[in-house]
């Protein structure tokens, strides 16, 4: 995924930075048989991250520590990660994961995929795997929808249940250049918010398509088609979601949108300075905002390119 990496002593431990991501659209085009939503939507990894500190461990034990306790258990998808890959590859070294974790949880921002993702590609590293870019997306997929993206990063159109991943290029436009995030003081489980979905909350895909035709003439897309088909369950459904809305509004933001099913909101902004006065309004009035932008892969990033064998 977009990650900066390093080796602290060569071959034998890394650190490793896993992004957050935003949906720029998100159409729910429908429910799926096995009980999933196919999606269509665009998303963008931005510069909010957790980082994991990797250590072989000769011993065979694979443990994970974070500095916030509650998401050090064995339902971490970091974890998961290691031990799924253990379990495909037949590798007995272990390792310690120190997961230094800002990203808000649960929060529509796929910390926890980012995770996972950042996860698999360092320790195919750490671990001096032979794995192919077809493998690990698979293995990224049964983690979780948004698990694949993250060994991409950047931009990406995302579809079936979110796991097929058309990369996109680099083509974020200057108008949404300053991204200010509100994340109200809840978390949301994101099945809850899949199984309220009604028929009315589903589209056919036209947003996304809109945007992706936009981004790709370098056109910035109407507000219209930046859509989140999870947005008007969850606001209904969550005031605090709702008031968080209404704070950004009240406070100049040109608009709002939830990322993924929330309960994280952005707006976005050419200005910096403009940018910035918005978050302090916010901030002032006691709620928790990130000023960020996206952020690409760069020549030094762990990525599915750099690391899957051929
Ligand atoms: O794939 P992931 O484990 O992240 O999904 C969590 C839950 O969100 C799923 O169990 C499902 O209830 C819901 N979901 C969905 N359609 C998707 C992705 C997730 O209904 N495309």
């Amino acid at each position: 995924m977009a990650m900066q990496w390093q080796w602290l002593q060569p071959g034998s431990s890394c650190t490793v930075r896993a992004y957050a991501k935003i949906n720029l659209t998100l159409d729910v085009l429908g429910r799926r048989g096995d009980g999933y939503h196919a999606l269509a939507t665009v998303m963008q990894t931005i510069d909010l991250y957790d980082t994991l500190s990797l250590t072989l461990r000769e011993d065979g034990l694979v443990h994970l520590v974070c500095t916030q306790p509650e998401l050090s258990t064995e339902t971490n998808l970091a974890l998961r990660a290691a031990m799924l890959l253990r379990a495909h590859t037949g590798e007995r070294r272990g390792v310690l994961i120190e997961l230094q974790k800002r990203i808000p949880s649960a929060a529509g921002l796929g910390g926890g995929s980012s995770d996972a993702a950042a996860a698999l590609l360092a320790l195919t590293r750490l671990w001096q795997l032979r794995l192919t870019a077809t493998e690990l997306m698979e293995l990224a997929a049964s983690l979780g929808s948004d698990v694949p993206f993250f060994l991409y990063g950047g931009l990406a159109l995302c579809e079936g249940r979110g796991e097929l991943v058309t990369p996109l290029p680099p083509c974020w436009p200057a108008e949404l250049r300053w991204l200010v995030l509100l994340k109200p003081a809840i978390s949301v489980a994101t099945a809850g918010v899949f199984g309220a979905l009604t028929a009315h909350d589903y589209s056919d895909g036209s947003h996304t398509q809109a945007v992706c035709a936009a981004l790709q003439a370098q056109r910035m897309p109407a507000l219209s088609h930046l859509h989140n088909g999870l947005e008007r369950g969850v606001l209904e459904r969550y005031a605090e979601v709702a008031v968080g809305r209404a704070a950004l509004l009240e406070a100049g933001a040109p608009f709002v949108r939830l990322s993924g099913s929330g309960p994280t909101l952005f707006t976005a902004l050419a200005d910096l300075e403009e940018a910035h006065r918005l978050w302090l309004r916010l901030q002032e009035q006691g709620y928790e905002v990130y000023l960020t932008q996206v952020v690409y892969p760069s020549a030094e990033s762990l990525t599915l390119a750099s690391v899957a064998a051929h």
